[in-house]
């Protein structure tokens, strides 16, 4: 008997060839996500649920999932998923770190260069008319090259940012839990405590998951603590970031700049204040966004959502325990 399959948003060809004739297959048309009515339907009556980061699959589609065994996340970040709600009903979720790495982390070094160098300011310049003159001051930015880069959180992507860096000839400083001796010597970076990489960088970069812990971590407090000159990078997840405070810090020049790969909410609304600001750069999340990521994206979420239909251990699962301790759903 085929397994049904409930795919919250088109997926891409090379993710769903890999799927059909394994599985029955609902997929939404998209681009808007379902309906939270038609989430709860589809979720209830599906084995397996492969989901795009815009649906929010919480305790209560896990309560309506009857037979659901595997929540395949097209991401690596998963605090769309209510995770715990999903261990205790036995339910393995998956995501797609590594294929993305490198694509992210050259993603938040093109924010660094382009919130450093008014990228996004000198083009809106040029396009509406106004550069009429060379002139040895016109749109100055700030240097990447020699400065001191803050990366909070060494993981995959904020090592893949640093080994970027070092090309840059820059000073990488990093915060995380704890020191890590072997990324120190491998990156040639020094450990910092969060406040000191504030206040010693002059590029700090987040790359941290969004949890209770992370939520609203860069406020009014830990801005203050930066250097004016400094240039705040985000292509984590927007909550990470108090929104409103960082809109009145780069008001204030109490920051330089910023560049935004994800915002509170998402898409950004058309009224936020900080879209009249000229000294941030905002991208509607396209970290990983290129043709050969996000097929691998694909290929690696349909693997995680079949292996798990037919019993095999997928490569990539974030609550592991689910099959170690023998708590996952039969089929
Ligand atoms: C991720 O993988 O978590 C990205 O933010 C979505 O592409």
């Amino acid at each position: 008997m085929k397994r049904r399959a409930y795919i919250t948003g088109p997926l891409l060809p090379a993710g769903l060839s890999l799927l059909q004739g394994k599985a029955e297959l609902v997929v939404e048309p998209g681009p808007a996500p379902p309906t939270r009515e038609r989430l709860l339907e589809q979720v209830a009556a599906a084995d397996g649920l492969l989901a795009l980061v815009t649906s929010r699959i919480d305790a209560e589609v896990i309560a309506a999932a009857g037979r659901l065994r595997v929540i395949s996340n097209f991401a690596v970040g998963y605090d769309n998923i209510d995770v715990q709600a999903a261990t205790r009903a036995g339910i393995l979720v998956t995501n797609t770190p590594d294929v993305l790495t490198e694509t992210t982390a050259d993603l938040a070094f093109a924010l660094m260069l382009a919130a450093a160098r008014r990228l996004g300011e000198a083009e809106r310049f040029v396009r509406s008319g106004q550069w009429n003159l060379w002139q040895p001051d016109l749109l100055l930015g700030r240097d990447v090259w020699g400065a001191t880069l803050g990366i909070v959180g060494l993981g995959r992507i904020g090592r893949a940012v640093a080994r970027r860096a070092r090309g840059f000839g820059m000073h990488i400083l990093y915060a995380d839990e704890r020191p890590d001796p072997r990324a120190e010597a491998e990156l040639e970076c020094s450990f910092r405590s969060l406040e000191d990489l504030l206040r010693e960088s002059d590029f700090v970069t987040i790359h941290l998951p969004l949890n209770d812990r992370t939520r609203g971590l860069f406020g009014a407090g830990r801005f203050a603590l930066m250097k004016p000159t400094a240039i705040l990078i985000n292509t984590a997840r927007g909550p990470i970031v108090d929104q409103r405070a960082l809109y009145e810090a780069l008001r204030a020049k109490r920051l330089a700049a910023a560049g935004l790969d994800v915002t509170d909410p998402e898409p950004i609304r058309p009224d936020d204040p900080l879209l009249t600001l000229d000294n941030c750069v905002i991208l509607p999340h396209i970290g990983s966004a290129s043709v050969r990521t996000r097929d691998r994206m694909a290929e690696l979420a349909a693997r995680n959502l079949l292996d798990a239909l037919e019993g095999r251990r997928p490569a990539h699962c974030v609550n592991p325990e689910v099959i170690d301790q023998g708590r996952w759903r039969k089929a």
